[in-house]
C-alpha cells in the first residue's frame, strides 16, 4: 500500500475559523478526515502533520524519505518565500505536490510566486480541500 504524507504548514491549524471566505468552513480536522477517506479509496495510506513552524516541516520532509512514497504539502505562507523548504523537496527525491486551498495566482500579488512550485511535481490551487483530494489522485497515478 502506497503511504502518504499530507503535509500541512502555518496557520492551517485553524481552518474553519480563519478568514473562512476564503479558507471555506470546513476544520482542519474535518479536511484531514475527506483526505483520508480518499486515500482509503485509492488505496493509500495516508499520515498527517502540521506545523506552524519552518523547521519542524524541515524535519518532516527528511524523514518523509525513507517512509513515505509521497508527499501532498500546503505549506502556507512559506510557499512564497522559504527556499529552506524548496531545498528540502529537492533534497528528498519524492514526488512532492504542491496544494492550495484558494487560488493563489487570483489573489495577492505576493501570493502569485510559489519558490516550491520548480521542486515540486505539479501544483493544484484554488479548489478548496478538493485540492488536497485531487494531489492524492496524481500521487496515486505517479508512484
Ligand atoms: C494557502 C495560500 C497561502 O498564500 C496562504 O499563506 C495560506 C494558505 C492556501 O491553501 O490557499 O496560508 O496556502
Amino acid at each position: 500500500m502506497k503511504k502518504v504524507l499530507i503535509l500541512n504548514g502555518p496557520n492551517l491549524n485553524l481552518l474553519g475559523k480563519r478568514e473562512p471566505g476564503v479558507y471555506g468552513r470546513d476544520s482542519y480536522e474535518a479536511v484531514c478526515g475527506r483526505i483520508a477517506a480518499r486515500a482509503r479509496e485509492l488505496g493509500m495510506e495516508p499520515s498527517f502533520f502540521q506545523s506552524n513552524s519552518e523547521g519542524a516541516l524541515i524535519d518532516a520532509l527528511h524523514q518523509a524519505m525513507d517512509v513515505y512514497d509521497g508527499v501532498v504539502l500546503n505549506a502556507g505562507a512559506y510557499t512564497h518565500y522559504s527556499y529552506a523548504i524548496r531545498d528540502a523537496i529537492a533534497a528528498i527525491r519524492l514526488p512532492v505536490i504542491e496544494v492550495h486551498l484558494s487560488n493563489i495566482h487570483a489573489r495577492e500579488e505576493f501570493r502569485h510566486t510559489s519558490v516550491l512550485a520548480p521542486v515540486c511535481r505539479g501544483q493544484i490551487s484554488g479548489f478548496g480541500p478538493v485540492s488536497y483530494l485531487l494531489a492524492l489522485q496524481a500521487l496515486a497515478e505517479e508512484v
